[in-house]
C-alpha cells in the first residue's frame, strides 16, 4: 500500500513558562519524534488519553500548524512547502470537535458551503452551485430547510453534519476528523458515523480518526496508532492490536475501556489503569509509560525505548517485547 502522508520525526514543542529573561523556557512537547505512515483508503485511529498530543499531530497533518521538528511528506513532497499551492490545499481538510469554533456565527447553511465550494470551483454558476449544495446537503441527510439557517438555529449533531459537508465540499483526499462525535448527543452519534463511513466510500476519503474512545475505533478503524505524551507507543490493524496488544499502555487503555469490553477486546486487571500521564513538559527520562507501567524494570527508567517493527504491519515500543 502507498502512503499519501508520511510523518519523518515530527515534533511541535509548545513554550510553556518564560523561565528568567528567557533561560530554562520550559517547553510541552505535545508531539515528539512521531514517524507514521498513513495508507490511501485506509482510516487510521489516533488514540490516546487527552493531552497525548493527537489534535496538535492532526493539526501538522492538515497543514493548520507547522511542526518544529522533522517533515510531513504529501504523496512524497514536503507538505509545507506546497500547501500554497490551491489544489494541494484542498486535498487535506479537517473536521473539530466543536462546531461551534469552527462555523461562523454570521453565515447561512448556504454561505458557509458556497463558499467551500467557489474555494474549490471559482467559475461555478449560480444555478449549478445551488444545485452542488443541495446535493452536499441530501448526502448529509439534511434538507432545503436548512439553507436560510444559521449555525445558532441548528442542532449540535446538525452543525457537526454542517462542517463535514464544508470539509467534503471542496472535495478532500484527506480527511481529519478530531473527536468529530465528542460534543454531539449519543443519540446522533451512531447517525453521524454511518454517515462519515457511507462518505468514505463515496469520496475515497482516507481518515485520521482521532479519539479517545476504543468503541469507536473499532466501529470505524482499519488500522490505530496509540499515543502516549507525544509518541507513538504502538501501531497495527485494529483486530489483531484489540485481541492482542504488544505495549503496556494498549493493554491498560483497552483494560479500562467498557466498550472495548464488549467486542472482546483483550483484558488483564494487572494492566488496569493507574495513575496519570506525565507532564508533557517535564516527562521521565526513558520509557515515558514507566511511571504507571506494571512490568516495568529499572532499564525502563534510563532508556527510552524506540518504535520497532514487531513483525509484518505491527509497530510497539517498549523494552520487554
Ligand atoms: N497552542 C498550545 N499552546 C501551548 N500548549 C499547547 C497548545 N496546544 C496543545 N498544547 C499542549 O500540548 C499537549 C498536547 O495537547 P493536544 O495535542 O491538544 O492533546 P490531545 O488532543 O491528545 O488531548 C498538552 O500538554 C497541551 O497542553
Ligand atoms: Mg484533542
Amino acid at each position: 500500500m502507498e502512503a499519501v502522508v508520511r510523518l519523518i520525526d515530527v515534533r511541535k514543542y509548545f513554550p510553556a513558562g518564560a523561565g528568567i529573561l528567557g533561560f530554562g523556557r520550559k517547553y510541552a512537547r505535545a508531539v515528539d519524534g512521531v514517524s507514521l505512515d498513513v495508507y490511501g483508503g485506509e482510516v487510521l485511529a489516533l488514540v490516546g488519553e487527552s493531552g497525548s498530543g493527537k489534535s496538535t499531530l492532526g493539526k501538522i497533518v492538515a497543514g493548520l500548524l507547522e511542526p518544529d521538528g522533522g517533515k510531513v511528506l504529501y504523496r512524497g513532497e514536503d507538505l509545507f512547502r506546497i500547501l500554497g499551492r490551491r489544489d494541494v490545499r484542498h486535498k487535506i481538510q479537517a473536521v473539530f470537535q466543536n462546531p461551534d469554533s469552527s462555523l461562523n456565527p454570521r453565515l447561512t447553511v448556504f454561505d458557509t458551503l458556497s463558499e467551500a465550494i467557489k474555494a474549490r470551483n471559482p467559475k461555478l454558476g449560480n444555478s449549478h452551485l445551488l444545485e452542488e449544495i443541495v446535493k452536499l446537503l441530501k448526502v448529509m441527510g439534511l434538507s432545503e430547510d436548512h439553507l436560510v439557517k444559521y449555525p445558532g438555529e441548528l442542532s449540535g449533531g446538525e452543525k457537526q453534519r454542517i462542517a463535514i459537508a464544508r470539509a467534503l465540499a471542496v472535495e478532500p483526499e484527506i480527511l481529519v476528523a478530531d473527536e468529530i462525535v465528542s460534543s454531539v448527543d449519543v443519540s446522533v452519534r451512531a447517525h453521524i458515523l454511518n454517515l462519515l463511513m457511507d462518505l468514505k466510500e463515496m469520496y475515497k476519503l482516507t481518515m485520521i480518526f482521532i479519539t479517545h474512545d476504543m468503541g469507536l475505533v473499532w466501529a470505524v478503524a482499519d488500522r490505530i496508532a496509540i499515543m502516549y505524551t507525544g509518541k507513538i507507543v504502538e501501531e497495527g490493524p485494529v483486530e489483531e492490536v484489540f485481541k492482542d496488544p504488544l505495549h503496556p499502555y494498549t493493554k491498560m487503555l483497552l483494560t479500562s475501556s467498557p466498550s472495548a469490553k464488549l467486542v472482546g477486546a483483550y483484558v488483564d486487571e494487572k494492566f488496569k489503569a493507574r495513575g496519570e500521564p506525565p507532564s508533557p513538559i517535564d516527562p521521565p527520562k526513558g520509557c515515558k509509560f514507566v511511571t504507571r507501567c506494571p512490568i516495568a524494570t529499572k532499564e525502563c527508567w534510563t532508556q527510552e525505548p524506540p518504535l520497532k517493527p514487531v513483525s509484518a504491519n505491527r509497530k510497539a515500543a517498549c523494552l520487554k517485547i
